[in-house]
């Protein structure tokens, strides 16, 4: 875990006091924390750092960050990477979604931008072009392996399924403008930031909101990190709700009754514009559209998804 970062980790267990995390540091590179620990000093939770990439998640999170299928699996993996990053290596039917949800990053900001559920890391590595600084994160230690990977080699090497366990090599330089050494990536709970309240001037949430099991405590958790006075969100969803992911009652769209009836992206606009809600204070919509996105799971098998969008400022008081 690169060091510019330990300064702003606080304990995802105790998000109401914001305790600043202790590093307590094995093995070190100038730059990087290689082994190690971080520890809360109020409930002496300790987070490990193993071979670069730290877990800062509640106790109740880590099922999932061990979990060896969903998205901690090779073929998610390959997945995630071709769906990325294969305009660079000319992916025969390559997408070029990513490029159209960076638009949002198009003018120089300063401060820091955070992607929550960066998976493999491109949204994250768009955002570093016009920010001093941008992190990641996601509760997949494989991603996160992977886009730290990326972040280290400047490029892309992998293993793409062909079908079963018959895969090809892909390998390309990524885009030089990238800015490798501004970006780092950890392991965290998209329900539980491990940031200080208001650190980031711009903050994205793509195709996340529907996976998480309490979509309306991402939004507050993203709204929480989020600076009070200039802040940029990116926020984008298929709204494919799924009972099996979460429980229908706590959905933000996609049912008949209740506070969040109609569609996702309706409530998700209303949440957005209403000062006295979450986002509070309010903040006014700048673009909205849908992305066409791919992924594809091996060379016979493709999703096509439509992601809606919404860019939305918080603007200077
Ligand atoms: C559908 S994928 C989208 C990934 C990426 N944003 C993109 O659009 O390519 C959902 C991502 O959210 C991550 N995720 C799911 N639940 C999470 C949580 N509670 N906290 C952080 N990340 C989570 C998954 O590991 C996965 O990378």
């Amino acid at each position: 875990m690169k060091k510019w970062l330990i300064e702003e980790l606080i304990c995802p267990q105790c998000l109401d006091s914001e305790v600043v995390l202790n590093p307590d540091i094995h093995t070190e590179t100038d730059d990087d924390i290689i082994e190690g620990r971080l520890v809360c000093p109020q409930c002496r939770q300790g987070y490990e750092i193993h071979e670069g990439i730290a877990v800062v998640v509640p106790e109740q999170t880590l099922p999932i960050v061990r979990d060896e299928t969903g998205y901690n699996s090779f073929s998610m993996r390959s997945a995630y990477l071709w769906s990325h990053y294969s305009e660079f290596f000319n992916g025969p039917d390559a997408t070029d979604a990513y490029g159209k949800w960076a638009r949002a990053f198009d003018s120089q900001r300063s401060g820091w931008a955070l992607d929550i559920g960066c998976s493999v890391g491109r949204l994250t590595f768009e955002m570093t072009r016009t920010h001093d600084r941008a992190v990641g994160l996601d509760t997949s230690i494989s991603f996160v392996r992977a886009a730290r990977r990326l972040a280290a080699q400047k490029r892309l090497a992998f293993d793409l399924i062909m079908e079963g366990q018959i895969t090809e090599k892909r390998a390309c330089d990524l885009d030089p403008a990238f800015g490798f050494d501004q970006a780092e990536f950890i392991v965290a709970d998209a329900m539980a930031l491990p940031f200080r309240s208001r650190r980031f001037t711009t903050v994205s949430s793509v195709n996340i909101l529907e996976k998480v099991p309490d979509p309306l405590r991402h939004l507050a958790e993203a709204n929480r990190v989020m600076d009070e006075k200039d802040a940029k969100f990116l926020f984008s969803d298929p709204f494919s709700w799924d009972e099996n992911v979460n429980d229908p009652a706590l959905w933000l769209g996609g049912t008949k009754e209740g506070p969040f009836k109609g569609f996702g992206m309706d409530n998700i606009c209303r949440l957005l514009q209403d000062p006295e809600s979450l986002f509070s204070p309010g903040f006014t919509i700048q673009d909205m559209g849908q992305v066409l996105w791919k992924i594809r799971k091996t060379r016979n098998l493709w999703e096509h998804i439509t992601s809606q969008f919404v860019v939305a400022e918080r603007n200077k008081i």
